[in-house]
C-alpha cells in the first residue's frame, strides 16, 4: 500500500506523519498518536463514538481518510480540556451523571462542543439535533441533554 507524508494540527500542535493511503483518521489518532479518547465503535458512520472536529466541524473519524486531513486542523476530546482545567461540558457531564460506561462520551463531548461554539444557549431540540449522530446505549440521553444545557448556562 502506498504511504503518504501528511502534516496537520492535532489539538493545536503540529504533527507530521507517514500514513497508508487507506488509513482512516480514527486509527491514526489512536494507534500513531495514542489519542485513545476517540473511540472506534461501528466503523460505518453509525454510532458517533469516533467523532472529532475537522477544522471545527464534527466528523466521523472512521469515515475520513488520514490523507484527507493533510494541512488541516483536528480536535479530539483530549483537546477540549485538561485534568486541571476541564471544559465546561466535561464538568457538567461528570456532575450531572451523564456518563455511565463512557464509551459514547468522547464523541458526545466533541459534538456538543461544536454546538456550543456556535450556539451557546441551545434549546433541547437543538441539542438533540446536534447529538443525533451520537448513540448512547446506557443513559437514555436525558442527562446528556441536561449536561449540555448546563454547560451552555455555565459559560
Ligand atoms: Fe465511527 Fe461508529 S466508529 S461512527
Ligand atoms: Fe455507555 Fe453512553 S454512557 S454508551
Amino acid at each position: 500500500m502506498t504511504e503518504h507524508s501528511i502534516t496537520l494540527d492535532v489539538n493545536q500542535r503540529p504533527v507530521r506523519l507517514t500514513v497508508a493511503a487507506d488509513a482512516f483518521l480514527v486509527d491514526v489518532l489512536r494507534d500513531k498518536l495514542a489519542l485513545t479518547g476517540t473511540k472506534y465503535g461501528c466503523g460505518m458512520g453509525e454510532c458517533g463514538a469516533c467523532t472529532v472536529l475537522l477544522d471545527g466541524q464534527p466528523v466521523f473519524a472512521c469515515l475520513v481518510l488520514a490523507v484527507e486531513v493533510d494541512g488541516r486542523s483536528v480536535t479530539t476530546v483530549e483537546g477540549l480540556g485538561t485534568i486541571d482545567e476541564l471544559h465546561p461540558l466535561q464538568r457538567t457531564f461528570a456532575e450531572l451523571g451523564a456518563v455511565q460506561c463512557g464509551f459514547c462520551t468522547p464523541g458526545m463531548l466533541v459534538s456538543a462542543a461544536a454546538l456550543l461554539a456556535t450556539q451557546p444557549r441551545p434549546t433541547e431540540l437543538e441539542i438533540r439535533g446536534a447529538l443525533s449522530g451520537n448513540l448512547c446505549r446506557c443513559t437514555g440521553y436525558t442527562k446528556i441533554v441536561e449536561a449540555v444545557q448546563a454547560a451552555g448556562d455555565a459559560d
